[in-house]
């Protein structure tokens, strides 16, 4: 097969930051998705509508002109978040999920939740109002091996919180291990998974192919083999709990090329072609359309996109860097290398 042509897919996992990054960026997701799920772990974080809502006229600020985006917003769940803020969201058209870090899990995490039963009442509150909660599901704490942390939430926060409150619609964002897939194929209907590319596409090994590459080094970190095997099984199974989010995470290339780099890759310039490689690596193209634009928008219960989008098998070559501001610039995912898919026209 050397064109596929799909429904426009959406990206339900992003960050997309503010100022001079957010202008560099968002013009690659808006090339490829009609809307995006955007992650509120700035600094300070975004804990409010109102705070939503100023980030989201931000984004569409630094739209190119013409493109009709629509940006997703999230609220950060901190343990102040009022069941008042969670009925402004379930009232909001604008405001579509709540999301849990655990503290210290991630970048940007510090304000997440320390201790997570206390936030039970704030689930109960998003159960009642139907508000899907996203969570960053690894434990957070030291003593836990960093290739164990997934595993290790699933099992002292997860599956309790799944089986307190059944309603709560929740998004088991990035999966990383076949333990995530299991606990998400077993869970209620209410549950579902976003896969990343990079999680699909390389093992740990990346992490250390010949010397230390901070640009594959993200969290949840990339697993063994048999892990990303899993992820492909699930992401092609045709199961509808699975769906696209990139999470893409720009950061500087000096911040990433660093003693202490910062966690996260750039995929959103390549985001559709690096799943059609890896859907074709399981002979499963014909199954990319529903993982990537009908999943997401059935379980957030948004309509399908109508335009389409076409990918050509057509080797491009992604730049070394892309520009964000003056001498600052952003390493994607592949940087130098050869894409074999690429994505044509938009929309229609
Ligand atoms: O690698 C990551 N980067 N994982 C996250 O959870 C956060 C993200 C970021 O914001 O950079
Ligand atoms: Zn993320």
């Amino acid at each position: 097969m050397d064109t596929l042509t799909i429904t426009q897919p959406d990206d339900w996992h992003l960050h997309v930051r503010t100022g001079s990054m957010l202008r560099a960026v968002i013009g690659h997701t808006a090339r490829q998705f009609a809307r995006a799920i955007i992650m509120p772990n700035l600094k300070p974080p975004v804990v409010s509508v109102a705070q939503a809502l100023a980030y989201r006229d931000e984004i569409l600020a630094a739209l190119p002109p013409g493109s009709d985006f629509q940006p997703l917003m999230t609220l950060y769940l901190t343990g102040n978040t009022s069941a008042d803020e969670i009925r402004r969201v379930a009232d909001s058209d604008h405001v579509h999920a709540i999301k849990l870090y655990p503290a210290g899990a991630t970048t940007n995490s510090d304000a997440g939740v320390g201790d997570i039963r206390a936030v039970y009442p704030v689930f109960e509150a998003m159960a009642r109002h139907d508000v899907p909660l996203l969570v960053h599901g690894e434990a957070p704490e030291p003593g836990h091996d960093i290739f164990d942390r997934e595993k290790a939430f699933i099992d002292a926060h997860l599956s309790d919180i799944h089986r307190q409150f059944p309603e709560l619609r929740i998004v088991f964002e990035h999966v990383t291990t076949q333990d995530a897939v299991a606990f998400v194929e077993s869970a209620g209907d209410n549950v579902a998974a976003t896969i990343t590319p990079q999680h699909l596409l390389y093992n740990r090994n990346a992490l250390l192919a010949g010397g230390v590459r901070p640009h594959f080094y993200c969290l949840p970190i990339l697993k063994r083999e048999h892990h990303r095997q899993a992820l492909l099984k699930a992401a092609t199974s045709g199961n509808r709990k699975f769906f696209l989010g990139t999470d893409s995470a720009p950061h500087s290339t000096l911040l990433k090329e660093s003693a202490c780099g910062c966690a996260g890759c750039f995929s959103a310039h390549a985001a559709l072609e690096l799943y059609a490689e890896a859907f074709e690596q399981m002979q499963a193209l014909d199954k990319l359309e529903a993982f990537a634009s009908f999943n997401g928008p059935d379980f957030y219960r948004l309509p399908r996109n109508i335009g389409r989008v076409t990918l050509v098998k057509q080797p491009w070559q992604v730049p070394a860097s892309y520009p964000v501001k003056d001498s600052v610039t952003l390493t994607p995912l592949r940087a130098g290398e050869t894409m074999a898919w690429q994505l044509l026209s938009t929309f229609g």
